[in-house]
């Protein structure tokens, strides 16, 4: 299985991420961990995306697309693969298709922008993994700590208010067109079009995968 995770900051992709990869057995490959993780080892990538990724802007397509490559390379993305905040601008869609890389599924969540503010103001995150919790929606067991590592919870830098806002208008202009874009490719007929499907990414987590899953059987 081959898909991509479509939807706006804040809509649950991590989260569901999880459930997904566990579920297929693939890899979860999420940009914005990949660019935390450089960030946090304070790689040249990481010091020239950090300043990039607190003012809510993307990073430039060609960096994106080169770890994007790089790492489905890897023996363990033999069986497929879940995209998570990639692709995010139509070259980087197209870079995929350019490259050959067989979809299976786009699957879009949907969430209104009015609960995506209250879901990152929210978020707390385990840094090494990228596991996600929420303090009042989605609260690890012990206050603070990582369920599995017990290690503490940090709340993320691009999580601020006004950043969130930005993040919010360049998911408008810049990623949602690639709803669209797999949309039209879906219903032209090609052979290579992922299918595409949408679910409300509104209710409680276990909602969200149980919609999740049955959009992917
Ligand atoms: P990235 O890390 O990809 O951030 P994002 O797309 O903005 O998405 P988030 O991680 O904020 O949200 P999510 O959908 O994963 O939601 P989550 O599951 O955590 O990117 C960060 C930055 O890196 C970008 O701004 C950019 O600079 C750069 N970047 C990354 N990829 C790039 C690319 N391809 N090109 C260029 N630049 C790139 O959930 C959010 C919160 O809600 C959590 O607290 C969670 O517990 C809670 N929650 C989840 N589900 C529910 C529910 N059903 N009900 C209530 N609360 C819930
Ligand atoms: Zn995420």
């Amino acid at each position: 299985m081959r898909l991509i995770l479509l939807g706006a900051p804040g809509a649950g992709k991590g989260t569901q991420a999880a459930f997904i990869c566990q579920k297929f057995g693939i890899p979860q490959i999420s940009t914005g961990d990949m660019l935390r993780a450089a960030v946090k080892a304070g790689t040249p990538l990481g010091l020239a995306a950090k300043k990039v990724m607190d003012s809510g802007a993307l990073v430039s397509d060609d960096i994106i697309i080169g770890l994007v490559k790089e790492r489905i390379a890897q023996p363990d993305c033999a069986n497929g693969f879940l995209f998570d905040g990639f692709p995010r601008t139509i070259p980087q869609a197209d870079a995929m298709k350019a490259a050959g890389v067989k979809l299976d599924v786009v699957l879009e969540i949907d969430v209104p922008d009015a609960a995506i503010i209250e879901r990152m103001s929210g978020r707390r995150t385990h840094q090494p993994s990228g596991r996600t919790y929420h303090v009042k929606f989605n609260p690890p067991k012990v206050a603070g700590k990582d369920d599995v590592t017990g290690e503490d919870l940090v709340q993320r830098e691009d999580d601020k208010e006004e950043t969130v806002k930005k993040r919010l208008e360049v998911y408008q202009s810049q990623t949602r067109p690639l709803v669209d874009y797999y949309a039209k490719w879906a219903a032209n007929g090609d052979a290579n079009a992922p299918k595409y499907r949408k679910i409300s990414g509104t209710g409680t987590v276990d909602e969200i995968t149980a919609r999740a899953l049955e959009a992917l059987s």
